[in-house]
């Protein structure tokens, strides 16, 4: 067991009120991807350490996760690691390439997926639960620190391909071939990513978020069978241990309602349907993240300005957002254009 932090972010930390859905004077904003390459600051860092020392290591790791905090005062900071943790501490041997994760060796027979067992991740991933206590520590009280995953049909997409797909064929032949195998290693994922996140909140997380960025492959049918229970079971965990949850989920519009049923407290979503469908398509508890284009960075920045504040002005007046992208910062955008997203929000009055 890690012992626990010394320090917690405050009640009135601004993101945690809006996850809360209390009403604040402005939207918290932060990131996803907000460590990462497009940070003249984390490339210097990267040129001297792989990937997976920075993750590893809890200096390292901290100061990367803390580069976007000094540089843009967002209001929470995320964990650097990576969605697939769970996974390569089950027994999978991803790889961190320039061409994205990849598996050592593939499952490729139903029975290699034996090679996948249940495990402790406090016992596993021992760095994740220090870097986490640690960075809690060092970070202002006024911000949240999230914890994170990828959740279980996106994990299950992840191994069954060995990497990074465009369709995900091997996974849809897979849950048409051999149903009760993928059910098994769904509600098993299901179980350790939801201990997974609970460990984060016990090691320093005041929230954490769940990544199913490939479940908008799925027709709504098979998303109800192959992706929202074992969602529903990850959220479950996490509110039965007294902490709050965001499901993140891609390209998600056509099962948006489904995705609002998983009982996270708040779900995360793309910019394919405007903040204004959202709110008006889901339950006014459920707190709304995000959704600005990532790509709309790679505009000029007073364009970005207006763009922002046009999503902005689609939820006044509905407490419970959290200013974000629709999906991860990607590497070539400029950080003018991040600065102008983020000083929009931070000037806001809703
Ligand atoms: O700043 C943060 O948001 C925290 C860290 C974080 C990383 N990955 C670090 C990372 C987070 C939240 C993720 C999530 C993640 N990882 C997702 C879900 C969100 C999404 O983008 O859809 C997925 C699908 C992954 C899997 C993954 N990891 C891919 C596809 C890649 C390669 C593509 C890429 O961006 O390089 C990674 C590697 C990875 N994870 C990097 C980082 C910073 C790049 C490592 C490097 O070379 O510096």
């Amino acid at each position: 067991m890690t012992s626990t932090p010394s320090v917690r972010a405050n009640d009135d930390a601004l993101f945690l009120k809006a996850l809360r859905r209390e009403p604040t004077p402005r939207p918290p904003v932060w990131m996803m991807r907000q460590a990462g390459r497009y940070l003249p600051e984390y490339m210097a860092v990267r040129e001297k350490a792989s990937f997976l020392d920075l993750c590893r290591d809890e200096a390292l790791g901290m100061e990367v996760t803390l580069q976007p905090i000094r540089r843009f005062d967002f209001d929470a900071a995320i964990i650097f690691s990576d969605i697939l943790f769970p996974l390569i501490a089950m027994g999978a041997d991803f790889r961190f390439g320039d061409g994205g994760p990849k598996l050592a060796e593939r499952f490729d027979r139903p029975e290699d997926f034996e090679r996948l067992r249940p495990v402790d991740a406090v016992e596993e991933l021992p760095w994740i639960h220090r870097a986490l206590k640690a960075t809690r520590e060092a970070l202002d009280p006024s911000k949240a620190l999230l914890g994170f995953a990828g959740a279980p049909f996106t994990l299950l997409a992840y191994v069954v391909e060995g990497e990074t797909s465009r369709l995900y064929p091997r996974t849809k032949a897979l849950l048409w071939h051999h149903p009760g195998l993928a059910e098994k290693l769904l509600a098993m994922l299901a179980e350790q990513v939801g201990d997974y996140l609970v460990a984060q909140l016990r090691a320093g997380a005041d929230a954490v978020q769940f990544f199913d960025t490939w479940a908008g492959l799925l027709s709504p049918a098979d998303y109800e069978r192959w992706a929202l229970p074992y969602a529903q079971r990850v959220a479950e965990k996490v509110l039965a241990a007294g902490g709050r949850c965001i499901y993140y989920l891609n390209d998600g519009a056509a099962i948006l309602e489904r995705q609002a049923a998983a009982g996270a407290d708040a779900i995360s979503v793309d910019w394919r349907l405007s903040l204004a469908e959202v709110r008006r398509r889901v339950p006014d508890e459920l707190v709304l993240q995000g959704n600005l284009d990532p790509l709309v960075l790679l505009g000029p920045p007073d364009f970005v300005a207006r763009r922002t504040a046009e999503m902005l002005e689609q939820m006044r007046g509905r407490p419970g957002h959290i200013a974000n992208l629709g999906h991860g910062v990607i590497p070539q955008t400029p950080i003018d254009s991040v600065a102008a997203f983020v000083k929009t929000i931070q000037e806001w009055r809703g």
